[in-house]
């Protein structure tokens, strides 16, 4: 990876953007967003990017014939920008294998739970369903299950009788804002070690 300072972040990133947000508004983190991608046109996500002066690229899905395909016209756009690390926030679409290995232990997502509980796009509805007391969010590595890599960071949110989707999505997204600006932070400072599932996020980089 090239200096801390120069680093290229990538955020992949489907509708509302409010975890781009995050990360563009991070004083650390936000100068390395140098591309935010969507597979959704009108994605608010990409506004916020265009407000912040950052490239932004749709990629359409009905324009690929398969997952495949649009795969590896991800890749092409990752790799041409020379991209360190990647963001799965809020990105509404399976990555596929030939992304995961060519990013190996530098794609992040960020998951609306405690996973492995409520793995899925409906996690915080299905929270709410199930009656859980604690929910959550998780930051994880991206391999090439669904919602499944090793985890980086994890922070409980209680549910409330009072709650709602809205009332929680709300609480939840505080977290996300949270976790994953301070996940990829410690990836690209070099302070995250991954042996098998178990990561450790250290307070400073080994010398
Ligand atoms: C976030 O809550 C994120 O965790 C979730 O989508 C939301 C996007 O919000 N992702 C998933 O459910 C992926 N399984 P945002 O567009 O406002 O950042």
């Amino acid at each position: 990876m090239r200096a801390v300072a120069d680093a290229r972040v990538a955020v992949l990133a489907s509708g509302e953007g409010t975890n781009l947000q995050a990360l563009l508004d991070d004083p650390v983190v936000g100068p390395w967003v140098v591309l935010a991608v969507s597979d959704r046109a009108n994605a608010r996500a990409l506004e916020r990017a265009r407000s912040h002066e950052v490239e932004t690229v749709f990629l359409d899905p009905s324009a690929h014939d398969d997952r495949v395909s649009f795969d590896r016209a991800l890749l092409e756009v990752l790799l041409a920008r020379s991209i360190d690390v990647v963001a799965l926030a809020g990105f509404m679409r399976i990555v596929g294998p030939d992304v995961v290995r060519a990013f190996a232990g530098r794609i992040l997502n960020v998951h609306p739970a405690l996973l492995p509980a409520f793995p899925g796009r409906t996690s915080v509805a299905d929270a709410l369903v199930w009656g859980v007391k604690l929910t959550g969010v998780t930051v994880h590595f991206v391999d090439e299950e669904v919602d499944h890599g090793p985890i980086v960071f994890q922070d409980a949110v209680p549910v409330l009788p009072s709650d709602d989707w809205d009332s929680l999505e709300e609480r939840v997204h505080e977290a996300e804002h949270r976790l994953l600006p301070a996940a990829i932070r410690a990836l690209v400072e070099g302070r995250i070690t991954i042996e098998g599932r178990i990561v450790r996020v250290l307070e400073k980089a080994p010398a």
